[in-house]
């Protein structure tokens, strides 16, 4: 079985645990599209009904509406029920990075919105410890940014300004660009959550801890379901 479907698998255990009349946050990436693609499907056969989505970045709001799923914000329904995203780096905590999409921002508003954080992925995103495979993305606000790299080299990081197709600098859906920390192994995410979390000018860090309550793992061997205490 390729990665392609053990992500279809993951995502179609996940969308088997929205029920009709949820409020639901629709993720960011190749493994949540895939789940959002399921959710219409089910709309459209009478299996879902009232679902409403919170997408969590504007390219997955115009595939949500091009599938005909209704859409709401955060405005109009502060609480969502239950949200499916994907991740690129899981470690055995439940804690992840995110952000590979640069989607982070939106994506941990509307997870920390969320009474269920379901995340799907394929068994590569698991990791010993994060930042073992992957950089930790920082979303910064343009003003100021290059104070940004020398701090985040300060903190031991290998800091890339991403760029997008083009070369230019990537912007997020908020404007703002992503500076991607290639930290190595991080023993002690949370004290470096912090260390982000109290610079200015620092917007949001792809490390999501304590966040999901839930992992959908599918791998050669299945699909695992792991489970943590609903907040
Ligand atoms: C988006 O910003 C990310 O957090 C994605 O959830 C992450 O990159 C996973 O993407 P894939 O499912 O495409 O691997």
């Amino acid at each position: 079985m390729d990665v392609s479907q053990l992500k279809q698998q993951a995502a179609e255990r996940a969308v088997g645990f929205i029920q009709s009349g949820m409020i639901v946050g629709l993720g960011v990436g190749s493994t949540a599209l895939l789940a959002v693609r399921c959710i219409a499907q089910l709309l459209q056969a009478g299996q879902l009904k009232e679902i409403l989505g919170v997408p969590c970045s504007v390219q997955t709001a115009e595939e949500a509406e091009r599938l005909g799923i209704p859409l709401t914000t955060l405005e109009e329904h502060p609480g969502v029920d239950l949200t499916i995203d994907g991740a690129d780096e899981i470690d055995p905590e439940f804690n992840l990075i995110k952000g590979g999409g640069g989607a982070l921002l939106r994506e941990k508003i509307v997870a920390q919105a969320s009474k269920r954080e379901i995340i799907i992925i394929d068994e590569s995103k698991l990791s010993p410890v994060l930042g073992t495979v992957w950089a930790v993305p920082v979303e910064v606000i343009p003003f100021g940014w290059g104070s940004q790299t020398r701090f985040l080299e300060s903190l031991g990081a290998k800091v890339t300004v991403r760029k997008d197709k083009n070369g230019a600098l990537y912007k997020t859906d908020q404007g703002n660009f992503i500076l991607d920390c290639g930290f190595g192994p991080i023993p002690k995410p949370a004290e470096l959550a912090m260390k982000l979390s109290n610079r200015a000018g620092i917007v949001e860090h792809g490390l999501f801890l304590d966040i999901a309550t839930d992992i959908i793992v599918a791998g050669k061997d299945g699909i695992r379901h792991l489970r943590r205490e609903m907040r």
